[in-house]
C-alpha cells in the first residue's frame, strides 16, 4: 500500500516504524515529518492542515490510505475532505474530532451515551466560577473547553490559583469545573470505523514534567505497557479492557454515529480507576503521544490492515488486533524548559550508540537535520523505547540508552515504570 501519514513527532514515527516492521512493502509517506522519519519514509512538503492540498496530494500519488497523527488536521477538516473524495482516511472528521476539541462537546456526549465521567459545571464568567469550585470542593479542577496543548487544566488545592486559571482561559470561552477524581490514571485506544470498536492494549502515561509526579503538565514524559497491576487491581487486563469498551467506547460510537458524525479513526479513552469505578477524564480523537510508542510494538498482527479496514468500513470483518506478552518502555528526552520555554537549535549526539541498545529503538519527537548534525526543534525531542520479556529488562535498557544521548540541558524523568518494577 502507499500510505501518507499526516504530523511530525514521536507518535507519527512509532506509526510509520509499525507499518514498515510488517514487511509487507508498503511505500510510506510523511508530511511533514521529521529528521528520524526521514530516515526511513519518503517526507513530502506538504501542510498537514490544509484540507485541499493533502487531498489534491493524495489523488495525484496515488495514496491508497492516509492516517493522521496530530488533531490539528482533523479539526480543520481533513479527514472530511479526503472522504468526500474517496480518499480512505483514519481519522475522524471535523464534527467527530469535538470528542477532543471541545471538552464541554466530549462532555455532552457522555452524558447522551450514559458513560461514567466526574461530574462538571460549566462557567462563563469568575463569579459562575467561584460558585462552581465552591459547590465541587478541593482539590480544584479547571478546564479550558478548546485544544489548549496541555495547558488548559489545573488540578490544585489552592483556591486561588484555580481562580487564577480561570481567569487567564475565560477570555477564550467557557470553562468546565469539575469534581476532582482520584485513583490510577490509564490510556486506552480503540479503533473505530464509526459503527465496530476494537480495543488495544492499555498503557500508563506520565503526564508530570518530573520525578514523583512533581512539577507542570505536559504533552506526556514516558509511557508503559501492557499493566500487569491490572490483575490485582480489577481481575485482569482482558476484564478491564471488555468493561471500557463496553461502558466507554461502544456507547460513544453509537452516540456520535446516531448524531450522523461517524467517528473513523482512534477513539483514546482517558481514564481513572477510582474507588467507585472507572471515569473517563478525557477523549482524544487520535493515538496518544506517548503511548502509542510503546503500544505498537507490542501489536503482533497488521497495523495498516487494521487501519485501512477501519477507514474503509470494514472493521467488522477484519482480524482482532493480538499483542504479545512483552514488555514496552518509553523515555522522553525533552529540551531545556521545556514544557514552559523549551530551547531549540542544539546539537543532539550518541544515537547510534542509543540504538545498539538490545530491544531499543529511537523515536524522534522533534529533530531537524542541519548539514551533518541532528538538532533539537521542540520541546519533547527524543522518545527512546524498549522493549523487554519484563519491565525489569524493558527499563533498564530504555535508561542504559538514554544515557549514551547527548543534548546540552536536556531532562527526562528517572522513575518511568519504576512502581511496576517494584511491584513484581
Ligand atoms: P486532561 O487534559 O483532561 O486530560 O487533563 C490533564 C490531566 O489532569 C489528566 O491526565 C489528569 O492527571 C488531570 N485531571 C484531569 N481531570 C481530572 C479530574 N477530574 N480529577 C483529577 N485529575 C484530573
Ligand atoms: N499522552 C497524552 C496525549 O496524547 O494526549
Amino acid at each position: 500500500m502507499k500510505i501518507l501519514v499526516l504530523g511530525s513527532g514521536a507518535r507519527e514515527h512509532a506509526i510509520i516504524v509499525s507499518l514498515l516492521s510488517e514487511g509487507a512493502g508498503h511505500e510510506v509517506l510523511a508530511a511533514p515529518g521529521n529528521a528520524g522519519i526521514g530516515r526511513v519514509a519518503t517526507l513530502v512538503d506538504l501542510d498537514p492542515n490544509d484540507p485541499v492540498a493533502v487531498t489534491n496530494f493524495a489523488d495525484d500519488a496515488g495514496v491508497n490510505l492516509v492516517v493522521i497523527g496530530p488533531e490539528a488536521p482533523l479539526v480543520a477538516g481533513v479527514a472530511d475532505r479526503l472522504r468526500e473524495n474517496g480518499v480512505p482516511v483514519f481519522g475522524p472528521g471535523r464534527a467527530a474530532a469535538q470528542l477532543e476539541g471541545s471538552k464541554a462537546f466530549a462532555k455532552r456526549i457522555m452524558q447522551a451515551a450514559g458513560v461514567p465521567t466526574g461530574r462538571a459545571l460549566r462557567a462563563a464568567s469568575l463569579i459562575e466560577a467561584e460558585a462552581a469550585l465552591d459547590e465541587l470542593g478541593a482539590p480544584y479542577v479547571v478546564k479550558a473547553d478548546g485544544l489548549a496543548a496541555g495547558k488548559g487544566v489545573i488540578v490544585t488545592e489552592d483556591r486561588a490559583a484555580a481562580l487564577a486559571h480561570a481567569a487567564e482561559f475565560l477570555p477564550q470561552g467557557a470553562l468546565l469545573i469539575e469534581e476532582f477524581l482520584s485513583g490510577p490514571e490509564v490510556s486506552l485506544f480503540f479503533v473505530s470505523d464509526g459503527h465496530t470498536v476494537v480495543p488495544l492494549s492499555p498503557a500508563q502515561d506520565y503526564k508530570r514534567a518530573l520525578d514523583d509526579d512533581e512539577g507542570p503538565n505536559t504533552g506526556g514524559m514516558g509511557a508503559y505497557s501492557p499493566l500487569p497491576w491490572l490483575s490485582t487491581q480489577f481481575g485482569g487486563e482482558e476484564e478491564f479492557v471488555a468493561e471500557v469498551q463496553r461502558t466507554v467506547a461502544e456507547p460513544v460510537v453509537r452516540e456520535l454515529a446516531n448524531e450522523q458524525t461517524p467517528f473513523i479513526g482512534l477513539l483514546y479513552a482517558g481514564l481513572i480507576l477510582t474507588d467507585s469505578g472507572i471515569r473517563v477524564i478525557e477523549f482524544n480523537a487520535r493515538f496518544g503521544d506517548p503511548e502509542t510508542q510503546v503500544v505498537l510494538p507490542r501489536l503482533a498482527t497488521p497495523l495498516s490492515s487494521l487501519l485501512f479496514a477501519a477507514a474503509s468500513g470494514t472493521l467488522d470483518e477484519a482480524d482482532a488486533p493480538r499483542f504479545a506478552l512483552d514488555t514496552a518502555v518509553t523515555v522522553v528526552l525533552a529540551s531545556e524548559g521545556y514544557p514552559e520555554a523549551p530551547q531549540t537549535g542544539r546539537v543532539i549526539t550518541g544515537l547510534d550508540a542509543a540504538s545498539a541498545v538490545d530491544g531499543v529503538h529511537i523515536a524522534h519527537a522533534a529533530t531537524t537535520q542541519r548539514g551533518d548534525e541532528l538538532v533539537a526543534s521542540g520541546g519533547r525531542v527524543l522518545s527512546v523505547v524498549a522493549v523487554g520479556t519484563t519491565f525489569a529488562e524493558s527499563v533498564e535498557r530504555a535508561y542504559r540508552a538514554i544515557g549514551e544521548i547527548g543534548l546540552d540541558g536536556s531532562h527526562y524523568r528517572s522513575d518511568i515504570a519504576a512502581r511496576v518494577i517494584e511491584g513484581n
